[in-house]
């Protein structure tokens, strides 16, 4: 089977060869933002440092006759604000659309040097990521920029979910991948109508209790409409060392809701999720950072285990190799965290 490295070509001459060696930094939100709407341009410099990523999105949201005004809103904020420690992303439009060449040749060139990541939206195969890494290692070449930009697909077509895992290993440059359940509800003809989160109606009923007359209440218990495509994006993403991550919540007001989805992510995997309100922030930062009560638990079973073989009985549950193993990436993640 081919590797990733065997799919990319870096450039005869030109920019050195972005390297697949990705550091792990914080990303528990992406906080998406309309570069061309100039209220909230003008929020850029007191929210980022409360996030940690800021996401410009040039896509979906963004109508149709506000494309360039959007990109062009990006160039001027990335240049003229500091981000310290936050990455900066962008959400290019999507490869069939007139926009995606001009986005990813325009904000490359002008500010490719504080550009973290481009998400690609509605990825359907390798073929995408092979055409976007191509183009951009062109772009790199054109702007003399040392630092490769790493490329992020989101998951939204049932092409995509088909072939998610050689998404993933598709090229050096993967930095992650975001369910999106919108265009995937839509992709797939599901029936919701809504952005993310569940539905209702999708629901099992208890069977009737034995002698229960009819009419009888029968307790119903939603499903989550979900937890398939998360669980088969988080495989993908964790067999090529990237990152998975949950998309958008759409139901602002239900931030009940918003935390319960976000937080079935973050125990399937998930390292964190779109936010599209400042009140989405504060979620997605507690639900993405593991619980201080999780933690010490953690800790206390990788001092109890020593060099991390053989078993011990803690508060009378058995510990052993592989919850040693499962208690290093909760406290990995603490550790990381808070460097
Ligand atoms: C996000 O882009 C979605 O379609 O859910
Ligand atoms: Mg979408």
């Amino acid at each position: 089977m081919r590797s990733a490295k065997d799919f990319f070509r870096p450039l005869a001459v030109g920019a050195p060869a972005p390297v697949r060696d990705v550091p792990f930094r914080p990303s528990r939100m992406i906080h998406f933002f309309d570069p061309g709407n100039e209220k909230m341009a003008a929020k850029v410099p007191s929210i980022a440092p409360k996030v940690d990523v800021l996401l410009g999105n040039l896509e979906d949201a963004v109508p149709a006759d506000r494309k360039e005004a959007a990109r062009a809103g990006l160039v001027k904020i990335a240049r003229a604000t500091d981000f310290g420690d936050t990455q900066l992303w962008t959400r290019v439009n999507s490869l069939d659309s007139p926009w995606a060449l001009d986005d990813l040749l325009t904000l490359g060139t002008e500010i490719g040097g504080k550009l973290d990541v481009v998400m690609v939206p509605k990825v359907e195969g390798a073929h995408d990521i092979h055409y976007v890494d191509r183009l951009l290692a062109q772009i790199e070449a054109k702007a003399g920029l040392t630092r490769p930009i790493l490329v992020h697909a989101i998951l939204e077509t049932a092409a995509g979910v088909g072939n998610v895992e050689e998404i993933a290993a598709a090229s050096p440059r993967m930095q992650g991948m975001s369910l999106g359940p919108a265009d995937l509800a839509a992709s797939r003809r599901m029936k919701t109508t809504r952005v993310g989160g569940g539905h209702p109606g999708y629901l099992v009923r208890e069977d009737p209790a034995p002698g229960a007359g009819e009419g009888a209440p029968r307790p119903t218990y939603q499903q989550d409409l979900w937890h398939y495509t998360i669980a088969r994006m988080v495989d993908a993403c964790a067999a090529n060392g990237i990152l998975p991550y949950y998309g958008p919540f759409g139901d602002i007001q239900d931030v009940t809701g918003c935390e319960d989805q976000f937080r079935n992510a973050f125990l399937l995997g998930c390292v964190g999720a779109w936010s599209l309100h400042p009140v989405q922030i504060d979620i997605a930062k507690r639900v993405f950072s593991p619980a201080p009560e999780d933690v010490a638990w953690a800790r206390r079973v990788i001092a109890a285990m020593g060099d991390g073989t053989g078993a011990v009985m803690i508060d009378g549950k058995m510990q052993d190799d592989a919850t040693y193993k499962q208690c290093q990436v909760v406290a990995g993640l603490a550790d990381t965290l808070a460097a």
